[in-house]
């Protein structure tokens, strides 16, 4: 394969940690006033996963990680690319994609982190997808990995309900189009607006001092662009690789609310059984969402290799955007 072969990026593995720490509803309702009836009802969560003390993102990130690698037969020797979507790096620098590729004693590498927040893994596929049809590597680790437990006010309960930690990760192989059959990453729609930033975010940082802050979000402000943002990613995504939304055999949506999964799946005319929903299990996972409701329904047969899976998310930003893959 020389470097300005066409290429597609195929979809060879898939891996998914989450912390063994299960938070009930019923936990935070001895540590917020809420009550399991309204978490349930508005958002579709029973319970969450929270990363242990000694936990980080580079620990979740890296676990997924050695779990795709051996899902798709492939040793740390083989990776020539790591992309981490994050917003929640152990450290300012260096990049957790540079920490994971340490854990995991990946040899030297390209290695650094995607950072738009809930749409991380899409954009992170993207970016190894363009990079590998580029001829910059052949084999790459996609990881989405977040201890969101770590930015939430645990005394706000309009948002302490909703996030969870955990991490997944995907490896992508470069082969000659020629030779892909149709499969691969066929198509991406990413967005971001900055213009509103300030609906969803975490103050702090080391330019604008005082630390790392905590999550803030105007639910209901984020909730009512939610579901148009998403759909026009969806059609823009399946219009660009001239598929029609109908016949995606499997949507992976980020899980940030059961309602907003519900939104989308009628505006579009999906059928609700093509929606894999892992929110009411792992909470709102940040950029580890779509990897571990994708990891999911890989393990348990429902996604098979020749299926037509779209990809999407939304998050702080704003950002948003969707994948189509045929795995
Ligand atoms: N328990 C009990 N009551 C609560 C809780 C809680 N945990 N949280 C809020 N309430 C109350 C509110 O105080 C309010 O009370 P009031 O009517 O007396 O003022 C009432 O419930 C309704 O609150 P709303 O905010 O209107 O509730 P809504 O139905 O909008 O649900 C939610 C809130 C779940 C946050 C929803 O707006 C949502 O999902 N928004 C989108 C989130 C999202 O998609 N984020 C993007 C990705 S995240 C990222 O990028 C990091």
């Amino acid at each position: 394969m020389t470097d300005t072969q066409a290429v597609r990026s195929m979809l060879v593995g898939i891996g998914a940690y989450l912390p063994a720490n299960v938070v009930s509803n019923t936990r935070l309702e001895a540590m917020v006033d809420t009550t399991d009836a309204w978490i349930r009802e508005r958002t579709g969560i029973t319970q969450r996963a929270i990363a242990a003390p000694l936990e980080t993102t580079a620990s979740l990130g890296a676990e997924a990680g050695r779990r795709a690698l051996a899902d798709a037969g492939m040793a740390p020797e083989d990776v020539e690319l790591i992309v981490c979507a994050t917003a929640t790096p152990d450290q300012t620098f260096p990049a957790t994609a540079a920490l994971i590729q340490a854990r995991l004693g990946i040899p030297v590498c390209i290695a650094f982190d995607v950072q738009a927040v809930c749409t991380g893994f899409v954009y992170a596929m993207a970016v190894a997808d363009s990079m590998m049809k580029a001829g910059q590597a052949r084999t790459a680790l996609v990881i989405g990995a977040e201890t969101f437990s770590r930015i939430l006010d645990w005394s706000d309960r309009t948002t302490c309900v909703l996030f969870g930690d955990g991490a997944g990760a995907a490896v992508l192989r470069a082969v000659p189009e020629s030779e892909a059959g149709g499969r691969g990453v066929l198509a991406h729609a990413l967005r971001a607006d900055g213009r509103q930033a300030g609906i969803l975010h975490v103050r702090g940082g080391p330019s604008s001092g005082g630390g790392t802050g905590k999550l803030a979000m105007q639910g209901q402000a984020v909730f009512k662009q939610a579901v148009t943002n998403i759909s026009e990613a969806i059609e823009a995504a399946c219009a660009r690789a001239g598929i029609a939304v109908a016949d995606v055999d499997w949507f992976v949506p980020h899980q940030a609310n059961r309602r907003i999964l519900d939104g989308v799946a009628r505006r579009l005319a999906i059928p609700e059984d093509k929606v894999v929903v892992t929110v009411d299990r792992h909470g709102n996972t940040s950029a580890a969402s779509v990897p571990l409701a994708f990891a999911a329904a890989r393990a348990d047969g429902r996604i098979k290799p020749g299926d037509l899976v779209l990809l999407e998310a939304m998050g702080g930003g704003l950002t948003w955007g969707a994948t189509l893959v045929r795995v």
